[in-house]
Parts: structure tokens; sequence; C-alpha cells
């Protein structure tokens, strides 16, 4: 999706918010753009295609202001061309701004901007912008600038309908930059006399650690060394700054050719840090964030783990874990259907929204339902100060550190710990048996060593991978908590690869799917559940008497002759055994996209961060 940067300082801005905007890429975007305050006005610079073709646009090199804004776009209204890229100008050029988001209402504000004599060289959402803070301005006699400008600005968003993160310069104020967000993420980072601004933190870690996170509509009116915040109403407010962990090297390959790669054996860190000092084997599980006696967990009549893509394969994973050891009724549901199926929610339910991003516009918006409906809501992100966290009664975070590659896979593993610590948790402030619990602790601390092994199968997962790369389908099959690996590991491979991948629970497949193999055709087995091994040998018997090759995941002893390739993960709890069991498969995902020669981290029609409905 579209990325934002900006940059009002000492230095000369264009390389900053070129290199910004490389460091986005990883969203996706299909045409990337500039502007920065000269001493002879705005100058616009964009073009379609890669960030890097910016550096061959005639007088880029030019540029001297240190004052500017920058975007990536993602396709939303209008193809993707230089026209439609941002920035967008008014009609006179008073104004550069770049959004993020979507205009819902911006036909109707075109045609009163049309009537009004403005003229639109676009077909984007964004063009409205830009003339309407033009059409606010120039009719208000208000003789300070900037406040002018502000009440322009605030009239402008209060026009909008949908989502928006605005970075606005304007030639008749060449010291400063105004930034508003609502719905869509922005953030600025404090330098040493200077600001940088953007979307995504990793963008500009390598420049501060020290950000201020906006909520809606607050306005920010930038200078080379200050930041005034205001609120909604233009009444200034006070800002706090907070410090993100996150260090610049954690956005970088470090030697990784891929950072899926990288971000795949992040893997034992990101679950240690995750787990951090919550618990040992012998305390109970506590979290600074939550505060549930146990009468009101005893209360609540069902959970709900909202969330879309991998991040609800992780709900799916904790479902069973909330379930069993809490004995709670737990649903987990796509947030862009719960939102519209009119879900039973009461003041007795629990939701959990899992978002990596934290910036997802379906789960966000069907948190907000929830929390309209009564119930309380949870929030689990890997990003500070995301969108998720603030509107969540009770926000939690994963600690996997910045997940660049657009397949997720240590912010997902990671999710699943958090989501089973939250289980624990609960269990143990309902009194539940504690020996179960200790166990299940202890087993959870071993995790991360489990996990480096898991990794030593790279090289037979890699040669299964050359054999199979080239094939159009690939099924995924297991049972029980299996089962939600093989969704996850079939959602991996479709996404990087391209390769049409289905997944089962294994005893579904003789209902239809069947019928699909034939000679040839890979099947993978994830069998990690000792009461359920047999049934899905049978199942696999199924498919191998049909002629098809068989990678199998498994903890369990079997008799390997029968399969292609097995591949042994370490034994531990059933609930644990996904974060283990999914290893291999996020590797053999790797491997087949590589082996196509593909760009792993940036597949085609993704982005990182789905903001848009
Ligand atoms: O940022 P989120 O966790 O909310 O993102 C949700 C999905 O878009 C995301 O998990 C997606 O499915 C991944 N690209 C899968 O690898």
């Amino acid at each position: 999706m579209c990325g934002i940067v900006g940059y009002i300082g000492k230095q000369k801005a264009s390389p900053i918010l070129i290199n910004g905007l490389m460091r986005l890429e990883y969203r996706g975007y299909d045409s990337a753009g500039i502007s920065t305050i000269e001493p002879e006005g705005l100058v616009v610079m964009k073009d379609k295609g890669r960030v890097k073709n910016l550096y061959d646009l005639d007088g880029i090199n030019d540029l001297k202001g240190t004052i500017g804004i920058a975007h990536t776009r993602w396709a939303t209204h209008g193809k993707p061309s230089k026209e439609n890229a941002h920035p967008h100008q008014d009609n006179s050029k008073l104004f550069s701004v770049v959004h993020n988001g979507i205009i819902e209402n911006y036909n109707e504000l075109r045609k009163f901007l049309t009537d009004k004599g403005y003229k639109f060289y676009s077909d984007t959402d964004t063009e409205v912008v830009p003339n309407l803070i033009h059409y606010y301005f120039s009719k208000d006699d208000e003789k300070d600038i900037k406040m002018r400008l502000l009440k322009a600005i605030k009239a402008t968003c209060a026009d909008l309908k949908g989502s928006f993160a605005l970075e606005i310069i304007c030639k008749d104020l060449p010291d400063n930059m105004i930034v508003v967000r609502k719905d869509s993420p922005l953030v600025i980072g404090k330098g040493d006399g200077e600001n940088y601004i953007s979307s995504d933190i990793p963008a500009i870690l390598s420049f501060t650690r020290n950000f201020y996170l906006l909520n809606d509509l607050e306005y920010v009116f930038l200078s080379r060394d200050s930041a005034e915040f205001y609120d909604k109403d233009l009444n200034k407010i006070d800002k706090q700054i907070q410090s993100i962990e996150w260090d610049a090297s954690s956005s970088e390959k470090n030697g990784y050719e891929d950072f899926m790669l990288k971000e795949i054996y992040e893997q034992p860190t990101a679950i240690r840090e995750t787990i951090g000092a919550k618990f040992n084997e012998n305390s109970k599980c506590e979290f600074d964030e939550l505060n549930f006696s146990k009468e009101y967990l005893s209360s609540v009549n069902k959970i709900y783990i909202v969330a879309c893509g991998t991040a609800m394969h992780a709900g799916l994973a904790g479902k069973n874990v909330f379930e069993k050891l809490c004995r709670i009724p737990t649903e987990v549901d796509v947030a862009s259907e719960f939102r519209y199926r009119d879900p039973l929610i009461d003041d007795k339910t629990l939701c959990i929204f899992v978002s990596q991003s934290g910036e997802t516009a379906d789960t966000i918006a069907a948190l907000k339902l929830s929390k309209e409906r009564g119930a309380k809501t949870i929030s689990i992100s890997n990003v500070i100060g995301s969108s998720i966290t603030r509107e969540a009664d009770y926000s939690m975070y994963t600690h996997a550190g910045p997940e660049i590659a657009v397949a997720s896979t240590k912010a997902h593993t990671s999710q699943i710990v958090l989501l089973i610590m939250i289980a624990i948790y609960f269990a143990e402030v309902l009194g539940k048996d504690s020996k179960e619990l200790l166990e299940l602790k202890k087993e959870l601390l071993e995790l991360p060593k489990q996990i480096e092994q898991c990794l030593t199968l790279a090289d037979t997962v890699k040669e299964f991978a050359h054999k199979i790369y080239q094939e159009k389908d690939v099924f995924f099959i297991g049972r029980g908590v299996d089962e939600v690996v093989a969704k996850e590991a079939s959602l991996k491979l479709k996404e990087i690869s391209y390769i049409h991948s289905e997944s089962y629970p294994a005893g579904e497949l003789k209902h239809g799917a069947i019928a699909l193999i034939e000679k040839g055709i890979t099947v993978v087995g994830i069998m990690t559940d000792p009461t359920l091994v047999e049934k899905t040998v049978s199942n696999l018997q199924e498919v191998i008497t049909r002629g098809a090759k068989t990678l199998i995941v498994t903890n369990q002893k079997i008799d390997k002759s029968m399969f292609d390739v097995v591949v042994e993960v370490p034994e531990t709890n059933p609930f644990l055994s996904p974060v283990l069991s999914v290893i291999p498969l996020q590797l053999l995902a790797y491997y087949i996209s590589k082996e196509k020669g593909l760009d792993v981290d940036k597949p085609r029609n993704l982005a990182k961060s789905v903001t848009v409905e």
C-alpha cells in the first residue's frame, strides 16, 4: 500500500526522501514522487515505476530544498501513471500534498470544486485535497498565515469521508510543513534541529528512535526544530516523545539475501523477546497490560479472535488453547466477514484483534464495532502506537522486531506464542489445573531452542523445493492443529511462489478434492498430534495410491518408507506444535520462490499492510 516520507531540517531533503521511500518499497507500490520547497516555489518530481527511477528525472540532482514530502503509490483510483502519482498540487501550485488512504466521497468533492472552476489533471481521489485546501485558504481573510492554513486544512479534513494521512507543504510558508492523519498511520521522528515524517517507523529508524505518535485528527505544525500539536478544534496540546526499542540494523538485511529469510531465522529471538520476563517455569504469567479478575473472566461468555490472513491463522492456533485451558467458547473470524455478519457481541464478550502492522483496515473496523457493542477488546500488534493499539481497551505487543517481507513469518509465530501466554494467564486467574500450566510454560521456554533445530532442516527442504518448484498445484493436509499449519503453509506458498495451493483437513480430502490428485501432484502432510497421526497416515496412503509425491512434517515415530521426504521437528506440547511445524514450510515457500527467480520480499499484487477495505 502507499507509503509516506517527509523531512524538514537543515540537510538537502531529496536524498533523504528517496532513501526513505526505498525503505518503504516492501509495502508494494507502482509509482513514486517527491515535492520540495525550492527558492522558486514548490517543485514536484514523480514517475511511474521504481523509486530508483526518480534519480533519472531531469533536475532531481539540482534540488536544494531542505523541506520536502514524498510518496509511493499503490493504485486504487486511477491506473499507475505519472499523472496519478503523488505529490498532487492545487491549480495555483500553492500547495503540494501526499496522501495515504481513500477519500470515499471524492466524486462529490470533485464536482463541488469543478463547479467552482477548479480543474483536475489526474484520476485520483487525492487531487481534491490540495484544491479544497486552496478553496478554504483563499476565501479566509485571517491575517496570520499559519492559522489560516491550519484552518483551511481543518475545514478540508471535515469534508473528507474515508481515511487519510496527509503531508502538506505551502509555497507561502517556506519553513514549515503540516501533517494530519485519520485512520491511516503517520509518525513523526524527532532529530536534532530536524523532523522526519513517515507512515512506517522502519523508513526513518536510521535517523531517530524518538517518535511522536499521532491520534486521529491531530494537526502538527512542523518547523525545523519544533513540532506543535493541535487537537481537532485547533487547540494546542502537549505530546510526549516515545522511544522505540528497534534499532536501525533491525530493518536491514544484515547479510541475508532477502528479508524473508532473515526474518525466518530471527524467530528464536522473536519468541524469546515476546516471552520476555512475563513468567518463568515456576512463576505465574504476568502482564502489566492486563488486570483481569477471576470474577470478570468467569463472566466472559465468548472470546472472538479476529484478524486477517496469517494473523488469522495465528488466531486459529490460539483458539484451542483458550477453549481447552480456560473452557471459554472461542471463535476465530476473518475481520472482513466479522464486521458485516452482525456478530453476537455483548458486554460479556471478549474480543482479541491480531495484526502485525496494527493498521489493517478490516481489523480496525471490526474492533470499533465490537467496542460499540460493549465488548472488552484486546489488541495484539507488533508495531508500537499502531492504530489498533490505540483503539483497544488493552494493547499487547509481540516483540518480533520490524517485519519487512510481505510474507509474515516471525510475527506469525510470535502471535501464536502471545495468544498462548494470554490463555495461560486467563487459566491461572481462573484457578485452573496448575500442573498442566506449569508443564506448558516449561515447554514454551524451550521453543526458541527448538526453532533453532527446525532451522537446521533448511537443506533438506531446499532440495525438495528444487524438485517441485515447477509444479502447478500443491496440497497441504493435516488434522486438528496441524490443519491450521496446513492453512498457513498453503497461504505462504501461493503468496510468494504463485503456485496454486490448497489446504484441507486430512479427512475431508476424500469428500471432493481427491478428484484432483493424480500422478506427480505434491501433497504435504503435517502430523504432530499423536492421537490423530494414524488417521492422517491413512489419508496420505490414499493420495500416494493415486500417484502423489509426499513431503511430511512430523514429530511422531512413523514408518517413513512410504513417503518421499520426511522432515522431523522436535516434539512439544500439541498447543505449541504449530510454532515448530510451520518453520520448514515457511522455508519451503521461500526456496520455491527463489528457485522460480521471484521477488520473495515483494510478491506481486500484495502489500505489507492492507490499509483499505
Ligand atoms: O498486518 P496484519 O497482520 O494485520 O496483516 C494481515 C494480513 O494482511 C497478513 O497477515 C497477510 O496475510 C500476510 N502477507 C501473509 O503472509
